[in-house]
């Protein structure tokens, strides 16, 4: 399939927001994170089932950092919960959830309670076994991301 280009012009002063675009049939989020939410990724570590993302299948090697990302406040993921294909919910505010008081924010995915954090990474006691997938992509100028 072709590449998808998104225009991330509008989201790029505006941290919490999310554009969705369609790649080889999947949603893919592309979404801006403050530096307040990049900071706080590192403290999670300790409830993820992959916080350093080992899994090849969800990270491709040049996503092997703390945000996941090629620019730290933009992150680029597929929007398939990895437990049973779902397409998980954008939360990136702090809520606290009955499960957890100290949820930091992040994906919900609404079909059987799994979390993921701003990075997509997946918490530990949840149905999803792995990450959010990391799909190739590059940016192209300042405001051009080009997903495939
Ligand atoms: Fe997401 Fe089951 S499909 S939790």
């Amino acid at each position: 399939g072709a590449p998808a280009d998104v225009d991330i012009g509008k989201i790029d002063n505006e941290p919490g927001m999310l554009i969705r675009a369609e790649w080889r049939g999947q949603p893919i989020f592309v979404f801006k994170r403050s530096q307040q939410q990049i900071d706080e990724l590192p403290q999670l570590d300790g409830r993820l089932v992959d916080p350093n993302s080992d899994n090849a299948d969800q990270t491709p090697e040049f996503a092997k950092n703390p945000t996941r990302s090629i620019r730290p406040e933009i992150g680029v993921l597929v929007g398939i919960c990895t437990h049973l294909g779902c397409v998980p919910l954008h939360r990136p505010e702090v809520q606290p959830q009955p499960w957890d008081a100290n949820w930091q924010g992040g994906f919900f995915c609404p079909c059987h309670s799994s979390f993921y954090d701003l990075a997509g990474r997946v918490y530990q006691g949840v149905p999803a076994p792995a990450n959010l997938r990391v799909p190739p992509y590059r940016f192209e100028g300042n405001t051009s991301v080009v997903i495939g």
